[in-house]
């Protein structure tokens, strides 16, 4: 029962996509837990790039079945969008299985997200205003939300729909004096997706875990990092899922006991998107360093929004948080590269508040504030890392870099990857196998 899980160690884009596709190869599945179109994982293969919002990233590979499992929230235009565009590069989408229990992205979703911030002042989250905060809130609700089952049975949702959207349009009108949306034409937009989706739809927690007693080997996708985890993340700047290990069970059907490894996945660096606290964050007159890097290779820039990402170095207490709380037994570092440059690279070993040494981050934003980052520095190795074929190619302070953040995260190196592309990756050991 070869389960492996792909977690993001902090403020997601990580470089989970590039992971997971270079996983894919010696996988059977490959199965989103989580989140929904907030998501956007790069895969780049050759000289072309691919974006995946709702597609799990193994969906490249004609005999990977992709899985988007029940705790996904699906906004079905967005996903038919992406299967459309994938079909007309040539690729075969027809292995993709969607959860019969998944909830569903409505019109109203995405309106009431963007509304929701508006409201907000100096507490912006800086969601993706995609809907994923309102489609949770409804599931978790239980009255207003629909599933993707609730979508197939066109007589239940012929009946749910105007009820639902009688209380979202008083929302929408009284509430926010914004315009209301007409029943009619979601009713049928709604019902012709339901249609076009059909095939694809099972009961994927029977389907996955089949396969991994088959001795399949499955990739669990998570999207987001644990950073932005409802639980342990810097709350309330967070989004509104599991990103983490824990999340797999409940997102997916599949027990625990059918889970033995999880490869945490950690930017050589660390970045953020929207609002929150960063303690280690460059200036704005810093941040280019990292953010555009050398030949513009860090494109931090965000893969669903575009929105320039935030950039500062590699803080070890949120790198030690995430591991724990993932129980994570292999890393790949990413974006090694991006560092190439660099005459000394600073990280964050601990924070300093009101003159104590903490090593854990506090749960409290107000505390959060207040903390100093303490650094230590590490030699830069200022050659280029993208030709290198293993690990053993790494200049000798590269190596001993990623040695320090594989014992910082007390796991050992399974990957470290030094470009965007396929071949860009070194393999340290195997991340399938158990510490
Ligand atoms: P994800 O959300 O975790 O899948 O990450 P994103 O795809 O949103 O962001 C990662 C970005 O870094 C993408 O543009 C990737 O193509 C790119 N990338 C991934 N790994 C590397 C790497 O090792 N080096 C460089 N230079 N870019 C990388
Ligand atoms: P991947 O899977 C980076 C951030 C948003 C915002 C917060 C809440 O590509 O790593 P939401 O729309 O989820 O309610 O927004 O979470 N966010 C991400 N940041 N990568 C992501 O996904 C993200 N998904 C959400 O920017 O701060
Ligand atoms: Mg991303």
């Amino acid at each position: 029962m070869p389960g492996l899980v792909i977690a993001g160690l902090q403020w997601g884009d990580e470089g989970k996509g590039k992971i997971i596709d270079y996983l894919a190869a010696g996988a059977q599945a490959v199965v989103r837990y989580q989140g929904g179109n907030n998501a956007g994982h790069t895969v780049a293969v050759g000289n072309e790039e691919f974006k995946f919002h709702l597609l799990p990233s193994g969906i490249l590979y004609p005999n990977v079945t992709c899985v988007i499992g029940n705790g996904v929230v699906i906004d079905p235009g967005v996903l038919l969008g992406e299967i459309e565009s994938l079909r007309k590069r040539g690729f075969d989408v027809t292995a993709l299985r969607i959860s019969d229990r998944a909830h569903v992205i409505m019109p109203y979703h995405p309106i009431l997200d963007k509304l929701e911030e508006n409201l907000r002042t100096d507490d912006k989250i800086g969601t993706t205003c995609r809907g994923i905060g309102p489609a949770y809130i409804d599931k978790y609700a239980r009255y207003d939300a629909i599933r993707i089952c609730d979508l197939l049975d066109a007589e239940y949702f012929r009946a749910k729909l105007p009820r639902v959207l009688e209380v979202k349009n008083r929302l929408l009108s009284v509430f926010y004096g914004a315009p209301t949306l007409e029943l009619e034409p979601m009713l049928q937009q709604y019902l012709g997706y339901a249609e076009a989706l059909r095939p694809l739809v099972t009961d994927t927690s029977v389907l996955v875990n089949q396969a991994l007693r088959q001795g399949q080997r499955v990739l669990f996708e998570g999207a987001q990092g644990s950073l932005l985890d409802i639980d342990h993340g810097t709350f309330p700047f967070v989004s509104s899922s599991s990103p983490g290990a824990g999340g797999v069970t409940a997102g997916t059907g599949v027990g625990p006991t059918k889970i033995n490894a999880v490869l945490g996945v950690i930017k050589a660096y660390t970045t953020r998107v929207g609002a929150g606290p960063f303690p280690t964050e460059l200036p704005p007159d810093e941040v280019g360093s990292l953010r555009d890097g050398q030949d513009g290779r860090g494109r931090e820039y965000g893969t669903t929004t575009g929105r320039p990402r935030r950039c500062g170095w590699f803080d070890a207490v949120i790198a030690r948080h995430s591991a724990r709380i993932n129980g994570i037994t292999a890393v790949a570092v990413t974006k090694l590269d991006v560092l190439d440059p660099f005459q000394t690279i600073k990280v964050c070993t601990g924070y300093r508040y009101r003159g104590e040494l903490m090593q854990e981050l506090p749960a409290s934003l107000r505390v959060l504030a207040e903390c100093e980052p303490v650094y230590r520095e590490f030699l830069g190795w200022r050659r280029d890392t993208t030709k290198a074929k293993k690990i053993e190619d790494l200049p000798c302070e590269a190596r001993v870099y990623l040695d320090w953040i594989a014992e910082t995260v007390d796991a050992p190196l399974s990957i470290a990857s030094v470009g965007w592309r396929r071949e860009e990756t070194l393999t340290a050991g195997d991340p399938w196998g158990v510490k």
